[in-house]
């Protein structure tokens, strides 16, 4: 029989970063993390990592949103919003400044007790994630970031410090943010914000940064051992992007070049929940000739801590071909030089070129369900975009309502027409914050305004958009009413 409603303990929330709305980048004995060193870019222009903090740089970090200082107003918001969950990460370098300390320090600790206290008492759930591009900037300087094998054990210290002191206020866990995004090693922001890793010129990018995948891998594994020992309700997963890759035509090349480009993907939520390196990625390095290090009681670990559920991001799809197409405007993938990405002539592209594609998020589900049979939990979804406000200061923002309510409707038939077990939906950016990708505050994703431009300029005021109301209603009525 279809069920037709959404199970009643459905986490509806909202999604954020700790480097992306805190700020106080130097309070309570915070250390530098790598977050910090990252320069506001734009659609055109990167963002650069520089060499420390730079007296004639701008770091949209520093400030952010200044939810240090404001989280009190700004949960009574997401408390009228009627969230029933909000995600966020402990910003790893408040608690360890340096990442290598002996000792904590207190003052971080003291923080995120009590934001979790606030949030609980306003009948908010915790979501936290350990490791959301937040890695002391000195695990950098000192050891070269997760390539080295010693980051295993300062992030299950640091793991086993925060689990131990907040074991009764989070039950829901997630280990590394977005882990495959840096999967190709060729894209220098991604292997930096999940790695802390620089690649150097004489390094093979791929080689190096499957170490560093497989470290992380291995220091996720020990951590969910940990934490159930800690505490055996709590739940504690992945989290994965997942942009299904799609062969752009019936061509069995373009089938066979889509699955081998999601193997490269695929490899990090197989370990996290099959516990042992796939088949496929040990012939690839053999081919290769890469000469991976790990240990037997390694391979041990991967096995006793494989995940509860599977945490994803789910913002586009994309669309690949081995065809050589004159009309095809593409970009090349650096990990499989057969093929090229392409557009997809059936989707539609925001701003920043990210294909919409809401069906896809329901391809997703089931297939990711399908491989695992672990329950799903989308811990981000949204659309950024340019917000305008009106002349009385309102923003009528019916493009994001229109691709969340799309992405909603994908994920009700996955639920109840497919069967997937969804835990829950925490939409990303719930208020404005500052974005990973560019460092802009103008590619918003809130359905709170935050007033505050892409130079740092703004009062920092808050304000309700279109999209504020229409959740507020999705909520109330448990996914009714889209
Ligand atoms: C994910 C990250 O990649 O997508 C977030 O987990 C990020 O940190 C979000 O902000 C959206 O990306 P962007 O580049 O638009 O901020």
């Amino acid at each position: 029989m279809i069920k037709k409603e959404m199970p009643k303990d459905f986490l509806w929330g909202g999604a954020v970063a700790a480097h992306q709305i805190e700020g106080a980048w130097q309070e309570a004995g915070k250390g530098m993390s790598i977050a910090d060193v990252m320069t506001a870019g734009s659609n055109l222009e990167n963002r650069m990592i520089t060499d420390g903090v730079l007296d004639n740089q701008y770091y949209p970090n520093h400030e952010a949103i200044d939810f240090y200082h404001r989280y009190r107003d700004d949960i009574q918001l997401f408390k009228r919003l009627g969230l029933k969950c909000f995600r966020t990460s402990i910003n790893w370098s408040r608690i360890f400044p340096n990442g290598d300390d002996e000792l904590p320090n207190e003052a971080g600790l003291q923080f995120y007790d009590d934001l979790f206290d606030e949030l609980l008492k306003n009948g908010i759930e915790p979501v936290i994630t350990l490791s959301h591009f937040e890695i002391p900037y000195h695990l950098y300087k000192a050891y070269g970031g997760f390539k080295n094998k010693k980051l295993i054990d300062f992030f299950v210290n640091y793991a086993d410090v925060v689990m131990r002191r907040f074991k009764d206020k989070v039950t829901y866990w997630l280990t590394f943010n977005e882990i495959n995004n840096q999967a190709d090693g060729q894209h220098q922001l991604h292997t930096w914000t999940n790695s802390a890793v620089l690649v150097q010129p004489n390094e093979n990018a791929e080689e190096v940064i499957y170490q560093a995948g497989l470290n992380e891998l291995i220091a996720s594994a020990k951590v969910v051992k940990l934490g159930h020992e800690i505490n055996p309700d709590f739940k504690i997963g992945a989290m994965m992007a997942y942009v299904p890759v799609y062969p752009f035509s019936a061509n069995p090349e373009d089938q066979m070049a889509a699955s081998k480009v999601m193997e490269r993907r695929y490899f990090y939520s197989d370990i996290h929940a099959r516990g042992e390196i796939p088949s496929y990625t040990l012939a690839y390095w053999k081919q290769k000739g890469y000469q991976m290090s790990y240990t037997e009681s390694e391979l041990q670990a991967l096995k006793e801590g494989t995940v509860d559920f599977i945490g994803f991001s789910y913002y586009m799809s994309a669309t690949v071909t081995t065809q050589k197409i004159d009309d095809l405007t593409g970009y090349d993938i650096p990990d499989f030089p057969q093929a090229k990405i392409v557009k997809n002539p059936y989707v539609e592209a925001s701003d920043w070129g990210w294909q919409i594609d809401p069906v896809g998020l329901r391809y997703v589900l089931n297939t990711v369900y399908q491989r695992y049979n672990l329950p799903l939990f989308i811990v981000e979804n949204g659309f950024g975009a340019y917000d305008k406000q009106d002349d009385s200061g309102q923003i009528h923002d019916e493009y994001r309502i229109a691709y969340l309510k799309a992405h909603i409707q994908e994920m009700k038939k996955a639920i109840l027409e497919d069967g997937v077990p969804v835990m829950g939906y925490t939409p990303w950016g719930i208020i404005d914050l500052v974005s990973f990708g560019t460092g802009e505050m103008e590619k918003r994703y809130g359905m709170i305004y935050v007033d505050k431009d892409n130079t740092g300029e703004g009062t920092l005021q808050r304000g309700l958009k279109d999209s504020f109301a229409w959740y507020q209603k999705v909520i109330q009525t448990n996914g009714q009413e889209l």
